[in-house]
């Protein structure tokens, strides 16, 4: 006789990282930065090392504050996790159980869905039109059921997002008995204001959250952020690890949020490299999803053609995402890296496409 987890957790499977294939490849398949952290973050983090014999501080005073600063969002509305999976998960398991479901959408990030079998909870999937979440499908997916509404604007994989106005009117469209949650990941990608999404929050039944770890480069620092209603935020922070953001992690984000101007060269950069090599894959005939994040979205003709070139590009040392596990087995997505990675990973498709 071995011990037997919990029934729920016996069903479920391992939530899915890429496979990185080692160390010497080019990644491109985890959205990551295409460039390090500030170089205030990394002395901040230098720095606090020295204080590692000491707990982090669990409210994230000067975090709070630097981001209230930037972002000109009320600090008492903050909280801040290990990442925002972090958050996510510990959002999703106070306010969904068995028997309730997670409304979300047909490539809804994955993570959402493993958190939902983390509650034992049901993950209900609307349809989207063109890779482009509808709200009238998720309004109309709603069920007495359906505890928590999940949606991601700008949306990973599909990198497309929809108008704030949307957001708005889904909000408007759920009874406020349904939490709804705008995971806005990729938000610093995104060209409109955040302002009317982070003033639901102010609703009592919503919340928003973003991450360092994409414009800002700190994914390996794992700190993620959400604007939480009062009420809301007391029932997360019980279920959240409460030294789950390092002395280092911290430090490092605290500076990192202070350099605005170096977060929005990444940001643009960024884009301005995702727009060429989308423009040169469309020159080969390649079809792209109009994408605002630091990632596109490529279609190939069948998913055998994606699967082909994954292998390919992954023979010539490049790593990008194979997404069938999100019902996209013809599309792979790719991070957008530096310049340079992007001219090689543009010749090596071009090429294997003109063979
Ligand atoms: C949409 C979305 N939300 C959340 C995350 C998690 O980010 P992190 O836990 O690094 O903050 C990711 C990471 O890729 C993502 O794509």
């Amino acid at each position: 006789m071995t011990p037997e987890p919990a029934p729920y957790v016996g069903a479920m499977s391992a939530f899915a990282l890429a496979d990185l294939g080692g160390h010497d490849r080019v990644t491109l398949a985890q959205n990551e930065s295409a460039f390090p952290p500030s170089p205030l973050a990394i002395a901040a983090g230098c720095a606090a090392a020295a204080r590692s014999h000491l707990y982090p501080d669990p409210d994230w005073t000067l975090l709070r504050d630097a981001l209230a600063r930037a972002y000109s969002v009320d600090r008492d509305l903050i909280l801040c996790g290990n990442g925002s999976m972090d958050l996510i998960a510990c959002t999703i398991r106070a306010f969904a159980h068995a028997g309730s479901e997670v409304l979300a959408t047909d490539y809804a990030y994955n993570f959402s869905a493993a958190a939902t079998a983390q509650a034992g909870a049901v993950f209900v999937k609307a349809r989207e039109a063109d890779f482009i979440v509808s709200v009238d499908a998720m309004l109309g997916a709603v069920t007495p059921a359906t505890r928590v509404a999940f949606v991601c604007n700008p949306g990973n994989p599909t990198g497309t997002r929809i108008a704030n106005s949307e957001i708005v009117r889904l909000r408007a469209g759920l009874h406020p008995d349904i939490l709804l949650v705008v995971d806005q990941a990729y938000g610093e990608f995104d060209d409109q204001d955040p302002r009317p999404i982070f003033d639901l929050v102010a609703r009592g039944d919503t919340v928003v959250l973003r991450t360092l770890s994409k414009a800002y480069g700190l994914a390996g620092a794992r700190v993620g952020w959400g604007l939480f209603p009062p009420a809301i935020a007391a029932e997360v922070r019980k279920m959240q690890n409460s030294n789950g953001v390092t002395t280092v992690s911290l430090a490092m984000a605290v500076a990192a949020v202070d350099d605005q101007g170096y977060m929005r060269r990444i940001v643009s950069q960024t884009a301005a490299i995702r727009d060429r090599f989308a423009a040169g894959l469309r020159q080969a005939g390649l079809e792209v999803i109009p994408g605002s994040t630091n990632f596109l979205l490529v279609r190939l003709s069948d998913p055998e053609a994606a699967r082909a070139t994954e292998r390919s590009l992954r023979e010539a040392g490049v790593i990008v995402r194979g997404v069938g596990g999100y019902g996209l087995a013809d599309c792979l997505r790719i991070t957008i890296g530096p310049e340079e990675v992007m001219s090689r990973v543009l010749g090596l498709l071009v090429g294997s496409f003109a063979a």
